[in-house]
């Protein structure tokens, strides 16, 4: 009897740790939780027992760019992403598709080209028909067009914009790439994704209007991915409003690369008043989102402080992910499960 009291002990010691994911909670709570991940790494055990248990969503970090799935003219490299799309399926986890349209990561042949607009016309559609006709039915949302927009609220200029263009005005390169994405999966769900866009300020502004622009119109764009490369000081009433004004459109937002930079030393390290600081503020993110049906996934840029894109980019910041260099879940891990059980 005792022994099979201990037993049950343990399962429910061992089950509730399985019930403390972030994915049992995000499922719980019908939303996705989700990380940018690369596949050079699921042959390390770590990496894919904490992600397979811990994330519903996956998302490569660099391998569908254009640079990388689309090296050649004529050649497609769907290899490396196709192997995420395998490990997504053996998990039960959702694929985001990034990104379709961007000024970076592009492959030498167009960076090193000479194309006439009617040129690149082509050359987007052919490549946004091709990399989501191969993805349909496997990858269930798109950062279609990525950082289209200056600080300013102007629209950056870019090969694909304006320079030379693939000969439409204004955003109707967007609304044009949008309209191709639907075509070649009707179902998939269409973002336009930004950075320093998720608080009400002139680039959040011309994204609104934009997206009204486009809702009002019936092109097909299903919601906003705030991309939240963020530090320690979020202001989450701005992002409130924000929030409010786009979903109130009819639209999603999905908070898609969110990493909250803190200092470090030189071997990496933050100090506990700075892990504690970062932590408070995954919570305030996540209960952000919890609290608006309509903020429909929350995605971390990587999960690991092992392999995250900051310190190479930030000098004297890093450990921005929610598990430290050897996987063990940071006060941040502990503040997003507190978030996502947080009543609505
Ligand atoms: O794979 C090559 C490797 O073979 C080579 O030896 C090495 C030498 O530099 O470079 C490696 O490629 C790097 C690649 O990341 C993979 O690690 C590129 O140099 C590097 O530029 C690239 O950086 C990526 C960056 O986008 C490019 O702009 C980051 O990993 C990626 O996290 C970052 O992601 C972007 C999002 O797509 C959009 N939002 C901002 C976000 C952060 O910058």
């Amino acid at each position: 009897m005792r022994l099979v009291n201990l037993g049950l002990l343990a399962c429910a010691a061992i089950c509730s740790l399985q019930a403390q994911s972030l994915r049992s909670l995000a499922e719980q709570r019908g939303i996705r939780f989700g990380a940018a991940v690369a596949p050079s790494h699921f042959s390390e055990t770590e990496y894919a027992t904490v992600l397979a248990r811990e994330f519903n969503q996956v998302e490569p970090e660099n391998l569908m760019k254009f640079g990388l799935i689309h090296p050649g003219p004529t050649t497609y490299s769907f290899g490396p992403a196709d192997s995420i799309v395998a490990f997504a399926q053996a998990h039960a986890m959702a694929v985001r598709g990034h990104t379709l349209v961007w000024h970076n990561q592009r492959p030498k042949w167009l960076t090193g080209g000479t194309f006439t607009p009617e040129q690149l016309f082509s050359i987007l559609q052919e490549h946004i028909k091709t990399v989501v006709g191969h993805y349909a039915g496997k990858v269930y949302a798109w950062d279609v067009v990525n950082e289209a927009f200056e600080t300013d609220g102007s629209l950056r200029k870019t090969m694909w914009s304006n320079s030379p263009g693939i000969g439409l005005e204004g955003t109707g390169y967007i609304e044009q790439a949008l309209k191709w994405a639907h075509a070649a999966d009707p179902k998939a769900l269409l973002f336009y994704n930004d950075y320093n866009a998720e608080t009400v300020n002139a680039k959040s502004d011309a994204i609104f209007k934009m997206a009204q622009d486009f809702k009002s119109r019936g092109v097909p764009l299903d919601g906003i991915g705030w991309q939240m490369h963020i530090g320690t000081k979020p202001q989450i009433a701005g992002m409130e409003t924000n929030m409010k004004r786009i979903t109130d459109l009819g639209l999603q937002v999905q908070i898609t690369e969110l990493d909250v930079k803190v200092s470090v030393d030189s071997s990496g390290a933050a100090t506990p008043a700075g892990l504690e600081l970062q932590a408070k503020v995954y919570h305030d993110i996540v209960a952000l989102c919890v609290k608006n049906p309509h903020c429909t996934a929350i995605q971390t840029w990587g999960f690991t402080d092992r392999y995250s894109w900051i310190p190479h980019t930030s000098k004297g910041n890093g450990a921005a992910l929610e598990f430290d260099v050897n996987y063990q879940p940071k006060p941040a891990y502990n503040a997003i499960l507190e978030a996502l059980k947080a009543p609505r």
